[in-house]
């Protein structure tokens, strides 16, 4: 395994998000934990998850509390992993169907990252992240309640979520160092944070891809995927490897965190750390 800077952590190059663990498909409470077991065990030092990482209509706070048990659990050494946490989603149903509602209410931030620090076991997350930008509150109250919750040790440091450039500036002048991570969306089929991963990197962030293989569901085009493909089948290493080796390409402060419903999954995206791609494959990709 190979490591990248998280503000204050050294994280596994690739890193692992819970949210398949956790939510609706997810597995039986046993087989998660093994899956996070292997991970740990590959080397991985960062897990991802979420106040929200749970069913729709079920109890919140299923991912943090798997996060908590693995880690408990793990026969390694626990004081090298990151736990990285985020507040300001809540599920819901719309239409009959499984979405995210977004509470960035400034006070009900800290509740929650208060019931975050409980369901992790910790007196002070490792990270924290805001979820998502609400177009109902100011972003300046929701990084001032990240402030506050560094100030109360509620949190070590903090990163925000699915934010835009202007947003990310805006959070770094009001944070300064405090804020390490910008974690949004990147893989083949979603491009368009690319002006995320310069600003971040021109600000000494580290920027954690989520759906770094396009999501758990089937990707919204799959002919963008075609040109990893090809040069997987190439290579003899699976699609996945190659899209995350790509990613990893982007920049020494990106740091993927696929997830995963079963180890085989992970552990193969895991040996994308090893898979260097030539000049050419890499122009073929862009
Ligand atoms: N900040 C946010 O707003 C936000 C939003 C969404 C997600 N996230 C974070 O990002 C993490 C990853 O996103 P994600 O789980 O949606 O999507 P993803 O990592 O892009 O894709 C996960 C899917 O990829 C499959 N997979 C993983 N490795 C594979 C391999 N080597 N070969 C073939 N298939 C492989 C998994 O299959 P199996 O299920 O068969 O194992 C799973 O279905 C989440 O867990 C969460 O922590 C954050």
């Amino acid at each position: 395994m190979k490591y990248r800077k998280l503000g204050p952590y050294q994280a596994s190059a690739i890193s692992y998000g819970n949210m398949p663990l956790a939510i609706e498909g997810r597995p039986d409470r046993a087989t998660a934990i093994s899956v996070i077991h292997d991970v740990l065990d590959a080397g991985v030092t960062h897990i991802d998850t979420a106040w929200a990482y749970y069913p729709s209509g079920d109890t919140p706070q299923y991912g943090e509390e798997l996060a908590a048990e693995a880690l408990r659990t793990w026969s390694g050494d626990q004081s090298r992993v990151t736990i990285a946490t985020k507040v300001g989603h809540f599920r819901n149903f719309t239409d009959g169907r499984p979405t995210w509602g977004i509470d960035d209410d400034p006070d009900h931030l800290k509740e929650r990252a208060h019931e975050s620090a409980r369901a992790l076991g910790v007196d002070t997350i490792d990270l924290l992240y805001s979820h998502r930008p609400s177009p109902d509150v100011p972003y300046e109250k929701v990084i001032g309640a990240l402030a506050d919750l560094i100030d109360e040790e509620v949190a070590s440091v903090v990163g925000i979520s699915n934010a835009n450039p202007d947003q990310i500036r805006l959070a770094h002048r009001i944070l300064g160092d405090r804020l390490v991570a910008v974690q949004n969306q990147f893989s083949p089929g979603f491009r368009s944070s690319e002006p995320e991963i310069e600003v971040t990197g021109e600000l000494g962030l580290a920027f954690v891809a989520w759906s770094p293989l396009g999501g758990y569901r089937a990707a919204l085009d799959q002919a963008l995927f075609e040109p990893f493909q090809k040069i997987a089948d190439a290579r003899s290493v699976s699609r996945a490897q190659v899209i995350l080796a790509w990613e990893l390409t982007k920049g020494p402060h990106v740091i993927p965190i696929p997830g995963s419903h079963r180890s085989a999954t992970i552990l193969d995206s895991l040996r994308a750390t090893d898979l260097e791609l030539t000049e050419e494959e890499l122009a073929v990709l862009g």
